[in-house]
């Protein structure tokens, strides 16, 4: 399918007229926005040259190559796997269908594990267990915020992995990193993993029954593994706090995203762990609980 009536000279300003009304026809939600920042893509990136050179004219190649990706976008396909990459932390992190694309509310949990260095006085070099990497946001921001730490990264699958080892390449933190397949604490072996400093985590925590709900972007694009949580979306909580609360050393931490609906089970799961204490809810950018947070109670 051609989306584009193509005359023989068509100007930028003409070619992101065009894309929006198609993509609003399709219901896309940001029609404009995504077709700035695809056509950006043409100039390397930069959306105020959409403006600047908005009476410019693209030659026929960079019109099949905007097409191309107004097809993919009229598909429901995020902007970020058509591009390839999303920015996290003020970095570009690579993505494709394989990995759940990196949420702005996910910063948080690089927030808290920030804060509780702070306010712990953690050892200088702390162990750092990232459990469902996908695409290695969490485990490289924290690999580079802490750099004498050492990090640990498991996922389930082997694709997503691969991204997030690239990940760890492009961000220059790759020797200091190490990753796991296997099914969160099962099918992979540390010593240095049982004695976490902190614990982060980002599961997958969306109901079953909504999966099919969910807007096309996601559901058909991104990978189901990355967002079932089960019947009640809090099997992986339920899995994932017993066995941290013994793998922590005392005073160490463990932080997770959450459904902002999900704060009273998940506290509930945490303090319902003898060795953990001090749960702390902090909230997303819209006010909403995301992150939670408990410690290991020192012994004695
Ligand atoms: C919600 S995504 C989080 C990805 C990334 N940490 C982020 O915040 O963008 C959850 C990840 O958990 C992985 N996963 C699902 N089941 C798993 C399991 N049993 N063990 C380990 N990882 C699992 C998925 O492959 C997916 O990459």
């Amino acid at each position: 399918m051609n989306v584009f009536l193509v005359k023989d000279s068509v100007t930028v300003q003409e070619m992101v007229s065009q894309s929006t009304l198609a993509l609003s026809a399709a219901g896309i939600a940001q029609p404009r926005l995504d077709a700035e920042i695809l056509l950006a893509e043409i100039f390397g990136g930069r959306r105020e040259d959409v403006y600047i050179q908005s009476d410019r004219v693209l030659n026929a190649e960079e019109v099949a190559r905007y097409a191309h990706w107004i097809e993919r976008r009229l598909a429901r396909e995020p902007v970020a796997t058509i591009l390839g990459r999303r920015e996290f932390w003020s970095l570009n992190f690579k993505v494709n269908s394989e990995v759940l694309i990196p949420r702005p509310e996910t910063e948080g949990v690089i927030e808290r594990l920030l804060a509780l260095r702070d306010e712990s006085r953690h050892r200088p070099q702390p162990n750092i267990l990232d459990l469902c990497t996908g695409s290695g946001i969490l485990a490289v921001v924290a690999a580079r915020e802490i750099p004498a730490s050492r990090v640990f990264a498991v996922d389930i699958s082997a694709p997503a992995l691969q991204v997030a080892r690239e990940n760890a390449q492009a961000h220059l933190v790759a020797d200091r990193l190490v990753f796991f397949e296997g099914d969160l604490f099962e099918g992979w072996e540390a010593p240095e993993c049982r004695e976490l400093d902190f614990i982060l985590c980002n599961p997958p925590y969306i109901e079953s029954r909504l999966l099919p709900q969910l807007q096309p972007e996601i559901r058909d694009h991104e990978p189901a593994l990355a967002l079932d949580g089960g019947p009640d979306g809090l099997e992986f909580f339920k899995r994932i706090i017993p066995t941290a609360a013994e793998r922590l050393r005392p005073g160490g931490f463990i932080i997770m995203e959450m459904g902002p609906e999900q704060a009273p089970a998940v506290t509930e799961l945490m303090a319902s762990q003898p060795a953990l204490e001090n749960i702390v809810v902090t909230r997303d950018y819209s006010g909403r609980d995301r992150v939670i947070s408990a410690r290991r109670a020192s012994l004695g």
